[in-house]
């Protein structure tokens, strides 16, 4: 299949480029690298350095023929949504309606898209979520996501353009990027193995569902078969908070940091984690890297790239 996966220079949209590279298709990516950097994609993908609310994304829907579209790209960040929802929505709705507009002229079979199975739910009233769990986003970046779902629905609807979405839990893994302020893992990893003092938001018992990168990846090459549309969490079912979380990673890398703390943050839930039953009876998918393992691989792999 002839795939654009937009946001392949970042941390998850480059391990779904290997795994759609690996699995033989061919694949190009639309990266503005706001976030995402240049050396994360593979050579064997043909790259466009652009925004996705750029006109030229129709040109490049019009010469490639793109079969599916991986859609993303995002303004990742649940605290710079906060503090400019307008800027988010440019980037997380118009964006993504840019594309779907591109992808209905030009005939693309089926979108994939990254929604989120955390900030999407908001306060859950059920442990796991499912996907029928009420919608009630806490932030501006959870309101845009469920606005694309429903974009969605209606160009299915209206235009025949099939969906796959994947609402992820927290992601992690290597090649997560430690600068910005979303992604505890690689934040609290990278401070550990440079000396410096991770802090915790709030009381430390907030939870999240953790789930590995390369098991994130083999769903959206999973998504790729699915015969009809629908929406996926992708997690592993299991809260862990933020206290356990630093202190597996601190007997890890041997780093033995105070507990700081700091007040909690705007717009981020108490708890959250997601039933994974539905993807796997419709695609297969379950969750293969234990957290302790994943969390190995990517301590391994920060610690590489710090040489
Ligand atoms: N990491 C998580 O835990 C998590 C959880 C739920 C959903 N998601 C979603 O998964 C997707 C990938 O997130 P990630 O963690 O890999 O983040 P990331 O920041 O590494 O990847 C996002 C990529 O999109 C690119 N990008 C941003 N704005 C763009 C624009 N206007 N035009 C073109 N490219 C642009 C960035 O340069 C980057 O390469 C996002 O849609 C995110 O919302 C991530």
């Amino acid at each position: 299949m002839k795939i654009l996966v937009t946001g392949g220079a970042g941390f998850i949209g480059s391990h779904i480029v290997d795994a759609y590279i690996a699995a033989g298709h061919d694949v190009a990516v639309i990266d503005n690298l706001s976030t995402g950097r240049r050396e994360n994609i593979q050579h064997a993908a043909r790259f466009y350095e652009l925004d996705i609310r750029s006109k030229a994304i129709g040109e490049v829907f019009e010469r490639e023929r793109f079969d599916v579209v991986n859609h993303q790209a995002a303004q990742i960040d649940v605290r710079k949504s906060v503090k400019d929802p307008v800027e988010d929505a440019s980037v997380n709705i118009l964006g993504g309606l840019n594309l779907l507009e591109s992808a209905r002229r030009t005939g693309v079979d089926k979108i994939i898209f990254s929604s989120t199975g955390g900030a999407i739910y908001g306060e859950q009233d059920c442990f796991p979520a499912d996907e029928s769990h009420p919608t009630r986003p806490v932030s501006p970046y959870g309101v845009a996501k469920l606005a694309l779902e429903h974009y969605l629905f209606y160009y299915r609807q209206a235009h025949g353009l099939e969906y796959c979405v994947l609402r992820y839990a927290n992601v992690y893994g290597p090649r997560q990027n430690s600068n910005g302020e979303a992604g505890v893992v690689a934040i609290f990893t990278s401070k550990m193995l440079t000396g410096e003092q991770p802090v915790i938001n709030g009381d430390g018992h907030q939870t999240r569902d953790y789930v590995y990168v390369s098991d994130v990846a083999r769903a959206n090459v999973l998504a790729l078969s699915l015969d009809h549309s629908d929406v996926f969490n992708i997690g592993t079912g299991i809260e862990t908070d933020v206290r356990q979380l630093l202190h597996m990673l601190s007997g890890l890398i041997g780093a033995r940091a105070p507990e700081v703390y700091a007040p909690a943050k705007a717009g981020e839930q108490m708890r959250s984690v997601i039933s994974w039953r539905k993807v796997h009876d419709a695609l297969g998918w379950q969750p293969d890297t234990p957290l302790e393992e994943g969390l190995r691989r990517t301590v391994d792999s920060f610690r590489k790239a710090l040489v």
